[in-house]
């Protein structure tokens, strides 16, 4: 696989030492401050998007109209989805997007849908809570907000608090909780490494490469473990 990797922060690094153990080529890591150069990009198979929520819709708009498929793991772009949904349709490319790459949160996912059904009408305050290191940018994170969505559609119907610290070196804690008033009820995710995140680029990579339109990381799972179960 030749993958472009497009930003050389925690997780651009993250990705290039995983990928490069699998001894896969990485034609170019383009950070801020070294513009996509279409040549590199061009000897690539997928693009992997990783910078910071400013930067990826323009990214986006550029790789697409290179004809790249691309892996957008960065995070805060989510009010500009239905102007890229319809560039990807354009573009004729494949787009896999997610605000969280890790087995275990697209998996808390669906238990969240599960436990907004089964507090519903109870009295039970629902809540979210996340932890990330001091330098992530948006807040509260796009997995919490998922968090919140899930809870709602799954027939929560009562407001969920959702609420952010930003400190220290936390690759990602998500806490949803369930509060009454003699108990409470607790699902939380921690990750250990940002690898997970990393790997599950890297899969993305994989299953985008040669698809047309706009997937979710989820959309991925759903399919692989669909494909699992007639095994
Ligand atoms: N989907 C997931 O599973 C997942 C997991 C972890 C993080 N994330 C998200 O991924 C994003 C990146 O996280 P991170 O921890 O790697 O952040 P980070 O360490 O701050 O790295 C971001 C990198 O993007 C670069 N950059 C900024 N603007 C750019 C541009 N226009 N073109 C190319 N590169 C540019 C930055 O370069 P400079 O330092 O030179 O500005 C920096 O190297 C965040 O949105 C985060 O929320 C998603």
């Amino acid at each position: 696989m030749k993958l472009a990797l497009v930003g050389r922060g925690k997780m651009g690094a993250a990705v290039a030492e995983l990928a490069r153990a699998r001894h896969w080529e990485i034609t170019c890591m383009c950070g801020s401050d070294r513009p996509l150069a279409r040549v590199e990009i061009e000897a690539a198979e997928v693009v992997i998007e990783f910078t910071k929520p400013e930067a990826a819709v323009p990214n986006m708009e550029q790789l697409l109209a290179w004809k790249k498929d691309l892996v957008v793991g960065t995070t805060g772009w989510m009010d500009r989805l239905e102007h890229v949904r319809r560039l990807v349709e354009r573009s004729g490319c494949g787009l896999l997007y997610g605000a969280n790459f890790s087995v275990g949160m697209n998996l808390l996912f669906h238990l969240c849908r599960q436990a907004g059904g089964l507090f519903a009408g109870r009295d039970f305050a629902p809540f979210v809570f996340e932890a990330h290191h001091g330098a992530k940018k948006d807040a509260p994170s796009g997995s919490a907000r998922e968090l919140e969505r899930q809870l709602r559609e799954g027939g929560q119907a009562r407001s969920v608090p959702v609420s952010s610290l930003r400190a220290g070196r936390f690759p990602g804690i998500h806490v949803v909780g369930f509060d009454a008033q003699f108990e409470t009820v607790t699902l939380k995710h921690e990750v250990r490494d940002r690898r997970v995140f990393a790997e599950g680029a890297l899969q993305a990579a994989e299953w985008i490469r040669g698809r047309k339109g706009i997937f979710t990381f989820s959309d991925m799972l759903q399919e692989q473990s669909a494909i699992g179960n007639q095994r």
